[in-house]
C-alpha cells in the first residue's frame, strides 16, 4: 500500500495559525484539524470516526510505521512524523501504549503548546500528562473497542487547564465514535475494569452462551443472532425505560417457571460474584499499573 506524501502539513499549520489568532479557544460551526498520534487498534477506529464528523476538515494520523497501516485517503492523511503532525493540530489525540507514553510526551511538548490533547492511554494520569505537557489543555479519557463500530462509550476527566469550550469539543469529538461520559478522574481505574475491559467479559458471556444454546441443539448461527439481539435489547430496554436490572429479572421470572430453573444455575455457579470479582479484580490491575506509573521518574 504506497503511503501519500504529506505535503500539507505547512497549510495546516497555517491553517491554525490563523484559527487561533481570534478564536480564544475555538467555538461550535468550527473546522477542526485533529491529530491521533499512534493508529493501532483504539487509534485507528477513533481516525476512522473523527473523519466522519462535518466539523473535522482533516485527519492527520500517525504511528512509526505508515507502511502498515490502509488508514490515509479521504480526509485522512497518514505520516511518521509526530511532531509536524502535532504541530497542525487543533486537537491531538494520544493513542500509543501506554508504555510507549514517555519517549512521545519529550517528543511533542513544544508542539503540542497551545493544543487540546487527549490522551486515551491507560494508566497515566493527567498530572502526569500536564507535567509533561506544560502549555497544553488536557482531557485524559477511556473508550473501548466498540470504537470500531462507532459504539463505543467513552469515560473522559478533563484537567486542570481546560477551558470552557473544551469540553464541548472533546464530547463532540469522542461523539464520533460512541457517546462519553464525564467522570473525575478517580474513577478512571474502576472504568478500565468495567466498560474498558468489559467487551471481553461480555464477549464471554455471549460464548457461554452460544455453547449452551449448541448443547440443547440450537444451530450456532440461530444462537448467535438470538444471544446477541437479547443482549442489546435487554441493554436497549433497562435504559430507555430506566428500570432496575433486578426488576427486569422479576418481570421474567414466573414461580417454578423456566427462568428460575436457569437463575438456580448460575447462582450454583456463583455467577454474580464471579462478575463482581471480576471488576473488582481488573480495577486492581489497573491500579497497580497507574501507581508504577505514577511512581517511575518523568
Ligand atoms: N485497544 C483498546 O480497546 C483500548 C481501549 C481504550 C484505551 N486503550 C489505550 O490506547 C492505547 C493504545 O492501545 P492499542 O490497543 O490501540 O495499542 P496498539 O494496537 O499497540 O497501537 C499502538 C500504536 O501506537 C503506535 N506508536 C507507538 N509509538 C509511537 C510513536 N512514538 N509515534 C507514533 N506511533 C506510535 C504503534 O505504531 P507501530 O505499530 O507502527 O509502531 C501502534 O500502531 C493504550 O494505552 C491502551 O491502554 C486501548
Amino acid at each position: 500500500m504506497p503511503v501519500p506524501e504529506i505535503n500539507l502539513f505547512d497549510m495546516a499549520i497555517f491553517h491554525r495559525q490563523r484559527h487561533y489568532a481570534g478564536a480564544g479557544g475555538g467555538s461550535s460551526g468550527e473546522s477542526m484539524i485533529v491529530t491521533v498520534i499512534g493508529v493501532g487498534k483504539i487509534g485507528e477506529s477513533i481516525a476512522r470516526g473523527l473523519a466522519k464528523s462535518p466539523k473535522v476538515s482533516r485527519v492527520i494520523v500517525t504511528r512509526r510505521n505508515p507502511r502498515a497501516s490502509t488508514l490515509a485517503g479521504g480526509k485522512i492523511e497518514l505520516t511518521s512524523d509526530n511532531r509536524k503532525a502535532a504541530r497542525a493540530a487543533d486537537v491531538l489525540f494520544l493513542a500509543v501504549k501506554s508504555t510507549d507514553a514517555r519517549p512521545l510526551l519529550r517528543e511533542i511538548s513544544e508542539e503540542a503548546s497551545g493544543t487540546l490533547v487527549v490522551s486515551v492511554m491507560a494508566a497515566i494520569s493527567l498530572r502526569r500528562l500536564e507535567e509533561a505537557l506544560p502549555n497544553s489543555r488536557v482531557v485524559r479519557a477511556m473508550p473501548n473497542v466498540a470504537a470500531s463500530v462507532g459504539k463505543a462509550i467513552s469515560a473522559y476527566a478533563p484537567g486542570s487547564r481546560v477551558r470552557k469550550g473544551d469540553l464541548p469539543r472533546v464530547r463532540h469529538l469522542l461523539g464520533t465514535f460512541g457517546e462519553s461520559l464525564e467522570v473525575p478522574e478517580s474513577l478512571m481505574d474502576a472504568v478500565t475494569a468495567l466498560s474498558g475491559s468489559g467487551p471481553a467479559y461480555i464477549a464471554i458471556l455471549i460464548d457461554a452462551m452460544v455453547s449452551g444454546a449448541l448443547k440443547v441443539g440450537l444451530p450456532r448461527d440461530v444462537a448467535f443472532q438470538l444471544v446477541t439481539k437479547t443482549l442489546t435489547g435487554t441493554a436497549d430496554l433497562l435504559k430507555e425505560k430506566g428500570i432496575h436490572p433486578a426488576e427486569l429479572r422479576d418481570l421474567v421470572t414466573t414461580p417454578a417457571g423456566t427462568t428460575i430453573a436457569g437463575i438456580y444455575e448460575l447462582e450454583k455457579g456463583s455467577f454474580r460474584i464471579s462478575i463482581m470479582n471480576a471488576i473488582e479484580a481488573a480495577t486492581q490491575a489497573a491500579e497497580k499499573v497507574a501507581r508504577k506509573f505514577e511512581t517511575e521518574e518523568p
